[in-house]
């Protein structure tokens, strides 16, 4: 058997076609030919067992059926779920998602973007906020790429933008504590905290004002664990854990201090990830709809890309709290 690749123009000689008929039809626009050229084609392409060359066919309609993510942590279970809420939506429209994980690192973040847009992605989502928008203007705006932004990065001029309601979601949280009678209560949340997460923090004062202890930690599990030691210097009652995955943390690190939850601790989350059901008591949380806002991402992207003249827009999504058994009265 010959090791010569099989072209597309030996699908066309086969199928006694012009090769701009193959080409036309292996990319799904076959209504301008009969079906029995149609299944010719088809069939040949089986035959001769033709796998189409994407840099060349990408050169051809420059389209690389690609599109570039990028999330701050892919260890976060809320990227991951929204991530999945992206691919499949990307894969049943025959995109493929190329993922990176910034890692709050700008540096890394300008290079993939450079490298993405060099490998001819048809269109980005960015969700991390490592990414400035000057570089955003340079990198993708002046080159005319379509991009969505949401979560932590937070939305330049022009572009289409999908969010949750994160101000509703902290006055929830703050509503909650305040009716079970909680009067000193914390959030725990970074200290350069991104504009989305300043927004749940904003949402939580319009309960509690300036009557709040604000406690520093990042958004991951270590870094609640380590706030837990901060958070029994203090009279607190009542805490407002940014994310889960810092709850998380702080359920381990009350343990380790001998501390109840929610006997001496009140505790209500932000995300709903999988794991709030699973852990001991479960986690009373604000939901976003991860998966959903994944999906609605991506479709306002392929959209973006039909249709590059229509106008901006700007989504905003529901949160709601749900009640489970990490919080009691006071
Ligand atoms: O858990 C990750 C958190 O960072 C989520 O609340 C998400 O909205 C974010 O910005």
């Amino acid at each position: 058997m010959s090791d010569k690749k099989v072209t597309i123009k030996d699908v066309a000689k086969a199928s006694e076609v012009s090769i701009a008929t193959v080409s036309q039809i292996l990319n799904g626009n076959s209504k301008n030919f009969s079906p029995k050229t149609v299944a010719r084609v088809l069939k040949v392409k089986e035959e001769l067992n033709y796998v189409p060359d994407y840099f060349a066919r990408r050169m051809v309609m420059k389209k690389s059926k690609t599109i570039g993510v990028m999330v701050p942590d892919i260890a976060n279970p809320f990227f991951s779920t929204l991530v999945r809420g992206i691919e499949d939506v990307l894969y049943q429209e025959n995109f493929i998602t190329m993922l990176c994980n910034a890692n709050e690192d700008n540096k890394k973040e300008n290079i993939v973007l450079e490298e993405l847009s060099r490998r001819g992605v048809d269109g980005f989502i960015i969700a991390s906020s490592a990414i400035n928008n000057e570089d955003i203007e340079r990198l993708l705006v002046k080159k005319k790429h379509p991009f969505i932004i949401l979560d932590q990065k937070s939305p330049e001029e022009n572009s289409d933008t999908i969010r949750t309601d994160d101000f509703l979601g902290g006055q929830l949280a703050a509503q909650h504590l305040k009716e079970l009678g909680h009067e000193k209560v914390a959030v725990v949340l970074p200290e350069n905290a991104t504009a989305n997460i300043s927004k749940r923090l904003e949402g939580f004062r319009t309960v509690y004002q300036s009557n709040v202890t604000i406690i520093d930690a990042l958004l991951t599990k270590e870094g609640g664990r380590k706030a837990a030691s901060e958070l029994v210097k203090t009279d607190v009652t009542g805490i407002f854990a940014i994310n889960d995955e810092i709850a998380f943390g702080l359920y381990l690190g009350f343990r380790q201090l001998n501390k109840n939850i929610p006997t001496d601790y009140s505790i209500i989350g932000y995300d709903n990830v999988d794991m709030c059901e699973y852990v001991t008591p479960p986690l009373t949380t604000i939901a976003q709809p991860i998966y959903e806002l994944g999906q609605q991402t991506a479709e306002l992207l392929l959209d973006r890309i039909e249709n590059p003249k229509k106008e901006r827009v700007i989504k905003k999504l529901p949160v709601n709290i749900i009640n489970r058994f990490s919080t009691t009265h006071a």
